[in-house]
């Protein structure tokens, strides 16, 4: 079980004004909540950084479904990494595009070429990582 402790930080008073008001507007409760969830997201950066790290990730994917073959190496690539793909979710937003959202799991270093590999698709328009960690990993 790990303890609580108070520390004091210095810093230009307008930074700080500059993260309280953005604080508030995410609508956090307190300073110390924000500077905790920072704190985190760093730390699973740096685990993100390194290759054998186990990791977890979303991919997000916008695509417009007509692009020639494009549905296709998608499902193809995802097939080919079962180890990896945990759950795929698929929403049409409008007659042409498509969202799809890929949720991986595994080594850092293969997570992250896959992902790289779904992004780099001829016709996506937009893609997105974004890396977390399992929570048994976490301090
Ligand atoms: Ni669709």
């Amino acid at each position: 079980m790990s303890s609580i402790v108070r520390y004091t930080v210095s810093m230009d008073q307008r930074l700080l004004e500059k993260f309280d008001s953005q604080i508030e507007r995410k609508g956090y409760a307190n300073r110390s909540e924000a500077i905790r969830d920072l704190i985190r997201d760093s730390l699973v950066g740096e685990k993100w950084a390194k290759a054998t790290e186990k990791v977890v990730a979303t991919v997000t994917l916008v695509y417009n479904h007509h692009t020639a073959d494009l549905r296709d190496r998608l499902a193809d690539i995802q097939h080919h990494h079962t180890d990896i793909v945990l759950s795929t979710t698929h929403i049409h937003l409008d007659n042409d595009n498509c969202l799809e959202v890929v949720i991986l799991r595994g080594k850092c270093k293969v997570v992250r070429s896959l992902a790289e590999k779904l992004i780099a698709l001829k016709g996506i328009k937009h893609g997105k990582i974004v890396s977390t960690t399992e929570a048994t990993q976490l301090w």
